[in-house]
């Protein structure tokens, strides 16, 4: 494994005293899936927030392919190659469902993604080419099923298949690795499976290498290659799933909760 593809070192983060993440580090070779888990609280989304550049760290370091990201604005770390999801998916729903996968990949602010609306003939260019990689991902993924409706709101869309949209919209940027931060929370069986190979066809089939956060054993054991474990902001244990699912700690943290 080639771990200085990204590696996180001693992160740790207090808020008003409560220590959320206690000096956190773990690998991910190119290509790698790597599950994150632990108990609610746990501070596994405080490491994607910081990881993403939303959150400040009190320390540590995060390196991704030989460059120092601690502290880069979140944008910054999206154009650098790493991009996520949230773990209730967030969308513009003020913006069309083609729009919201248009504009991430517009550079800097949103502002861009107005003036690309205008008349400069380079930036013309470069929105066609926005949009015909908004158009090719929504009519390849999912079955396409969100193409048809590609002019229509979020808000019309399923739990599930707002969640799938932040899937498309993560694609979008041509990310090197991606973060999901719970991606099948509150869906049915259904959905839960539908996600699954949405994640193995179209984002570990593209060879990106993924982070995600996880509480069902069975994705986790399905889709990990490598889980951390995480209880108190700590990590308690490394391993393959089934030395993870089978180690005492990690089954003293789950039950204690
Ligand atoms: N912005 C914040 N302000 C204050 N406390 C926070 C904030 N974000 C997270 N925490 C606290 O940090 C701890 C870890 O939270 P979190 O990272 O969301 O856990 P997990 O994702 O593992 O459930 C929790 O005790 C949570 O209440
Ligand atoms: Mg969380």
């Amino acid at each position: 494994m080639d771990s200085q593809f990204f590696r996180v070192s001693g992160v740790s983060k207090s808020f008003d005293g409560l220590v959320a993440l206690d000096g956190v580090g773990f690998e991910a070779g190119k290509g790698q899936t790597v599950g994150v888990i632990g108990p609610n609280g746990s501070g596994k989304t405080t490491l994607f927030n910081i990881i993403s550049g939303l959150l400040a760290a009190d320390g540590g370091s995060v390196v991704f392919d030989g460059t120092e990201i601690m502290g880069w604005k979140p944008h910054r770390v999206v154009h650098r190659g790493i991009a996520r999801t949230f773990q209730s998916a967030r969308l513009f729903n003020n913006l069309t469902i083609l729009q919201n996968c248009e504009l991430p990949q517009f550079t800097g602010s949103t502002s861009t993604l107005f003036h690309s609306l205008a008349f400069d003939r380079g930036e013309r260019e470069e929105r066609e080419r926005v949009r015909e990689r908004a158009n090719a991902l929504l009519s390849e993924i999912g079955g396409g099923r969100l193409y048809p409706r590609r002019h229509d709101y979020p808000d019309t869309c399923s739990l599930g298949e707002q969640r799938m949209l932040e899937l498309i919209r993560v694609l979008s940027v041509e990310p090197e690795i991606v973060l999901m931060d719970e991606p099948t929370q509150g869906m049915n069986p259904v959905w839960v499976g539908e996600t699954l190979d949405l994640i193995e066809q179209q984002i570990a089939a593209r060879g990106k290498t993924m982070i995600f956060i996880e509480h069902k054993m069975s994705v986790v054991m399905r889709i990990a290659e490598r889980v951390v474990v995480l209880n108190h902001g700590r990590k308690i244990a490394e391993g393959s799933p089934a030395s993870v699912r089978d180690d005492p700690a990690v089954i003293e943290a789950y039950l204690g909760t």
